[in-house]
């Protein structure tokens, strides 16, 4: 372990699509080391009820990596302080300690109903959702007793950084156990480079646990943020660690990423969907996705690539993957957001 890592903690992004429970399990089969997973959101209802899939996301029976060295955090996405404290009360029936609201999804289709990002919009709404929220977080505990902790996961405005100021007010009002801050606003999606100086001010604004979230590709990046955040502690990584899932390994000290883990990683990926009964051809789905991130390490085999991307049964498609790993040449690269 680095030093500048130790006692740091770090998390795997919560990620639509991809950070689902195989995906999870897979990771940390292959990849030990980082502490924390958050679940891609789960969209509550007035019916207080979840999709087939985010229940099976959630249940405790599926989550492999809950092993006393990573747990996973249950992340929410809704306008409404009864549905967020059903939702607390069922992840704590079921083991969970944490719940994270998610105020940043950008999706016009969230934004308009007033979820995720568009509960930035209007701070004082903001207030009166988190009155209520930890008004009644303190009846719900957790199976070892404890009160549930409540987590957020933020951006740093709608339209404009001024509004960072105002939404920090805000947030350091309430007991939260971390704020996670991915500094960019929602006009800019994922778009651009993050604004880590936006962060900064943030930062300067409150005195709570804080977690930097945004364009952290490599190790290098890390040591970049640390440097500028030495009393950061902790950290979460999306785009940079689906494509290479080694990323924590070599913050920690440890060897980049090399072929053979990344195929088991694939493997235990695409077994994992099969076994949970996923079809062929929407488990191949789920992979092409990935495919999008780890092209970054097969430089100039953009030809097999397409190939494999053109695949139309699963016994074709393993055959390519295969042939992409004996024949490319595997040098680790990093997410280039930029291109
Ligand atoms: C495909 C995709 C799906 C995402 N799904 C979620 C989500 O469910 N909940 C959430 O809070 N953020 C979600 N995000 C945002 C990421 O958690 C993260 O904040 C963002 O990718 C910036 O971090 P990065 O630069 O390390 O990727 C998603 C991002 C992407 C690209």
């Amino acid at each position: 372990m680095t030093k500048e890592a130790q006692g740091d903690v770090f998390s795997f992004a919560p990620m639509e699509g991809i950070t689902n429970v195989v995906f999870r399990n897979a990771h940390h089969a292959v990849f030990p080391g980082t502490q924390r997973y958050y679940t891609p959101f789960l969209g509550l209802n007035q019916n207080m009820n979840l999709q087939k899939k985010e229940w099976r996301d959630i249940d405790p029976e599926n989550q492999l990596c809950v092993d006393g060295t990573a747990e996973v955090i249950p992340q929410v996405l809704t306008c409404h302080a009864d549905q967020f404290l059903w939702a607390a009360q069922m992840l704590a029936d079921r083991g969970y300690g944490e719940i994270n609201l998610n105020t940043g999804c950008p999706a016009p289709t969230v934004v308009t109903r007033h979820k995720g990002a568009g509960l930035l919009e209007k701070p004082v709404e903001l207030e009166i959702l988190l009155d209520e929220i930890f008004d009644g977080i303190g009846r719900i505990h957790t199976g070892s007793g404890k009160e549930m902790r409540v987590s957020v996961k933020t951006r740093t405005g709608m339209k404009s950084h001024d509004e960072a100021e105002a939404l920090m007010e805000v947030f350091d009002r309430y007991p939260f156990s971390e704020i996670i801050i991915h500094p960019r606003v929602r006009e800019e999606y994922y778009k651009g480079k993050a604004h880590p100086e936006v962060f900064a001010s943030c930062a300067g604004r409150t005195a709570k646990k804080l977690c930097y979230n945004g364009d952290i590709y490599t190790a290098e990046n890390w040591r970049e943020r640390k440097k500028q955040f030495p009393e950061v502690t902790a950290w979460m990584f999306g785009r940079g660690f689906v494509t290479d899932p080694a990323l924590v390994r070599q913050i920690q000290g440890g060897k980049e990423l090399e072929a053979g883990e990344l195929l088991e990683f694939h493997d235990r990926i695409l077994d994992g969907y099969l076994q949970m009964g996923t079809e062929d051809r929407n488990a191949m789905f789920r992979l092409f996705e990935l495919w999008t991130y780890w092209r970054f390490h097969f430089q100039g085999a953009d030809k097999c690539l397409k190939k494999l991307k053109k695949t139309k049964s699963l016994a074709d498609y393993r055959a390519r993957v295969n042939e992409l790993f004996a024949e490319a040449d595997f040098a680790p690269g990093f997410y280039d957001g930029l291109k």
